[in-house]
């Protein structure tokens, strides 16, 4: 039997954002934070490199805002971004409160002024101002938030629950456009239940797991995104798929990343002879941008045939190594690999979804009572390229302003009442998975091909009529057979990747993460490529 539920406030997703956004809510709202498999399976939890922040007393706000919008190759929105680092020590002074345990600096010179954290460096800052928890700072930010949240008796945790689609007054043929909740598929009943909530909160992460390669957890599939999208959202900048350089290459090694703290204590890229190859691409050679470091990997590798390059961290002391780094140290031992003594064999993969859901600085969407925020939202700080650890930290300042939001907003929010159940009267089990799975791999596949580190026009427009083959299968699929996570996050990915291949049809020059062998040069002034639905919930 399918089941009716009522919260203040309905959170999808148990990340940095959601996790944040429940403890910053005041005690009194009854609060549900859903998780689609365990609680652990965003990507917060294996983040490593750590949190950007002005923390140092040598630091500046407007150094970071500068090396952000650099990053941005001219697309952040600079309002977003100054609010975002203004905003910066405060999120950390949170988290230190909240009780994380981040890596201390017995070095520091306290006289000085100077910070009692150890913060490293990556690629695209001009100072030291990431704050991190040895090189596993996911896991501590995040089991930290999780114990606090266990602790709160108004926040009800629901793992196994998938959002299906949001329930809009649109939808519902109601006057308004407020969201009221959502249909949530309950893996463990198998049934579809409905969420009533007076706000909705999207913190579903990004869509990495569009491309055939990535650093991401399974569950990274752009669910957040595309029910916004059919619930008559704007979404943004969606061309802007950031690869991480250095991901572990090996055939067992499925979706480990290599911290680019790595490349921030030192450590050097090079070609399987040996030689260094960054100072050949950009000045700032292994600590350029993202983009940059990514498509000179990927130059090198097509240029030479080779399946990887080397990440070289060999040249300092072991010990060094192994304090800073024990977590990548302990996995590529597990592959045999001694970083102490070897280089490590590596490749770009799909790791962060600049664009997402249109939001303005409290996180609110087009439609009201609808937030989103984290990797999911859209808020213009990362632009055209985003700087290495500025996404946990605009998971929490988004959080906490949306949460202000909210509260500042709950006298104008009643409980919605009658909302119809899930109609699965007309359907019926699949006995066709193979489908399923046959279309994801498909899809991964010609996205990584032709959506990819490098695009022209002719690869976008066969991925373009690809995924409108792979959506008219899908959509006929949905109409007839009982939903499945499985389901859910192939129709989502397939949705998703059509508005990333027309962002990336729609851009006519070559910016950041985005480059186009048919329009390699910049455009004078460019802006934001932002897609509008036409037939929202249809
Ligand atoms: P996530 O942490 O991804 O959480 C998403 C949540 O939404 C999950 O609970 C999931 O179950 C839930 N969800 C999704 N869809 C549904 C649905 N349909 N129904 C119900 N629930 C749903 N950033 C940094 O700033 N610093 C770093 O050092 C760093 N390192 C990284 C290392 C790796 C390996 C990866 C993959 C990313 C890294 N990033 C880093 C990026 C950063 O971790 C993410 O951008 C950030 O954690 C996203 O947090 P989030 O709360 O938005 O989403
Ligand atoms: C890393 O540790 O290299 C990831 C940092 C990030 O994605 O911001």
């Amino acid at each position: 039997m399918s089941q009716r539920f009522q919260h203040d406030v309905l959170v999808i997703g148990s990340g940095a954002a959601g996790l944040t956004l429940a403890l910053t809510l005041p005690d009194n709202l009854s609060i549900a934070v859903l998780s689609k498999g365990e609680l652990t399976n965003g990507s917060t939890y294996w983040a490593q490199g750590g949190v950007a922040a002005v923390l140092d007393h040598h630091d500046t706000v407007d150094s970071h805002v500068n090396d952000t919008l650099n990053a941005g190759a001219g697309l952040c929105r600079e309002d977003a971004v100054r609010f975002t680092v203004e905003h910066s020590r405060q999120a950390i002074e949170w988290l230190i409160e909240q009780g994380v345990p981040f890596t201390r600096d017995d070095e520091h010179d306290r006289e000085d002024g100077g910070f009692e954290f150890h913060l490293t460096r990556e690629g695209g800052h001009s100072h030291r101002r990431i704050i991190h928890a040895a090189d596993a700072t996911g896991a501590a930010i995040f089991n930290t938030l999780l114990e606090r949240t266990r602790q709160r008796g108004n926040v009800e945790l629901l793992e196994q629950r998938v959002a299906v689609d949001l329930i809009t007054e649109r939808k519902l043929g109601r006057d308004g456009q407020r969201c009221l909740g959502a249909y949530v598929l309950n893996r463990r009943s198998g049934e579809v239940d409905t969420h009533h909530a007076r706000f909705v909160v999207l913190a579903t992460g990004g869509a990495a797991k569009v491309y055939l390669y990535t650093s991401n957890p399974d569950g990274a599939c752009g669910d957040g995104i595309a029910m916004a999208w059919r619930a008559g959202c704007r979404v943004g900048n969606l061309e802007f798929n950031q690869f991480h350089p250095t991901c572990l290459y090996h055939p067992q090694a499925k979706s480990f990343l290599v911290t680019e703290a790595l490349r921030g204590e030192g450590a050097l890229l090079r070609l399987p002879n040996g030689e260094r190859f960054m100072p050949r691409f950009d000045p700032r050679e292994e600590l350029a941008p993202r983009d940059i470091v990514a498509r000179a990997i990927d130059h090198e590798m097509k240029r030479l045939g080779i399946d990887c390059v080397y990440l070289d961290i060999s040249h300092k002391p072991a010990d060094f190594v192994k304090n800073h780094f024990p977590t990548v140290y302990q996995r590529c031992l597990e592959f045999g690999i001694d970083i102490t003594r070897q280089a490590i064999p590596v490749v770009p993969a799909a790791h962060y979804t600049c664009g997402g859901v249109l939001v303005d600085q409290a996180g609110r969407s087009d439609v009201a009572g609808l937030y989103a925020i984290g990797e999911t939202s859209f808020t213009g700080l990362h632009g055209a390229n985003r700087m290495a650890s500025n996404s946990l930290l605009e998971c929490f300042v988004y959080a906490r302003s949306a949460a202000a939001d909210i509260v500042a907003n709950l006298d104008q929010a009643a409980m919605p009442t009658d909302l119809p159940a899930w109609d699965a009267s007309q359907v019926t089990d699949s006995d066709e998975d193979v489908i399923i799975a046959h279309n994801w791999d498909e899809l991964r596949r010609f996205m990584w091909d032709y959506v990819g580190i490098v695009r022209t026009t002719k690869r976008l427009q066969r991925a373009q009529h690809r995924v409108r083959l792979l959506l008219d299968e899908i959509d006929e699929f949905y109409s007839n057979y009982k939903v499945s996570r499985d389901l859910i996050e192939l129709r989502n990915l397939a949705q998703v990747a059509e508005l990333m291949i027309l962002s990336a049809m729609a851009r006519k020059e070559s910016r950041g993460l985005h480059y186009t062998l048919d329009y390699p040069g910049l455009l004078p002034d460019a802006g934001d490529t932002i897609l509008q639905p036409a037939n929202a919930d249809d």
